[in-house]
């Protein structure tokens, strides 16, 4: 199960800022000799952004929690099995605007569906492959949701009521309290720049441990 490279994953509620960090997180590891590889879920595969459009657009017909959770965990397995393990065991590094967390707050908190039949979908499907860094966005929803209305049309995730979204907020801050050392918590309320030197505290600290160079020294 051990990864010669190390995947990073962001997550947050709607508006939390992720694409403007995504892009200091890379400049940041690519300052240090460090270029990591980009990808997203629900998608990353081809297959995989065929279950998103499945899984964003609006439609008429009611989806039932467990349709959509089978489908996030459905094109995760893709993206796992073709493109992060591969890139992995390459040696690569590896940032995905969301993974699994993503399903334990919207769907396990936001649709009620809750952790403990998740945790089991988890296993089944994953054996324990889980980031080695999760950074947190984290922003009162009423402040992300009016940042993220400025963005044009809704798709169904975002067309969902405040509390719904704050069931998210508090599944992704349940995870945190319970993985403190993998769930980074970057409080989004402040400047870009207050929050990019949380951010960049959270980088350091794990590049550290991490770098290529102490990896090396270690073998
Ligand atoms: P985004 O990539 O624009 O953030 O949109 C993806 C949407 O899908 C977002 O509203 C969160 C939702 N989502 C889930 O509900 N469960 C999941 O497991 C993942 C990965 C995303």
């Amino acid at each position: 199960m051990s990864k010669a490279g190390k995947f990073i994953t962001i997550e947050g509620t709607e508006g939390v800022g992720k694409s403007t960090n995504i892009a200091f997180i890379t400049q940041w590891l690519s300052d240090k000799g460090i270029e990591i590889m980009h990808s997203r879920e629900p998608g990353g595969t081809p297959l995989a952004e065929e279950i998103r459009e499945l899984l964003l657009n609006k439609r008429d017909e009611q989806v039932d929690s467990r349709t959509e959770l089978l489908l996030m965990f459905a094109a995760r397995c893709q993206h796992v099995s073709q493109k992060i393990r591969p890139a992995l065991d390459a040696g690569h590094w590896v940032l995905s605007d969301r993974f699994t967390d993503a399903s334990y707050a919207y769907q396990g908190a936001g649709r009620e569906l809750g952790f403990e039949r998740l945790e089991e979908l988890d296993d089944w499907s994953l054996q324990g492959f889980k980031p080695d860094l999760t950074i947190m966005l984290d922003l009162p929803i009423e402040i992300g949701l009016e940042r993220a209305e400025q963005r044009g049309e809704k798709d169904r995730f975002e067309s969902e009521q405040i509390e719904f979204f704050k069931r998210v907020r508090d599944g992704y801050l349940a995870i945190a309290k319970a993985e403190p050392e993998r769930m980074k918590v970057i409080d989004a309320t402040g400047s870009i720049k207050q929050v990019q030197q949380q951010i960049e505290k959270v980088l350091s600290e794990f590049y550290q441990v991490n770098s290529p160079a102490i990896n090396k020294a270690e073998l």
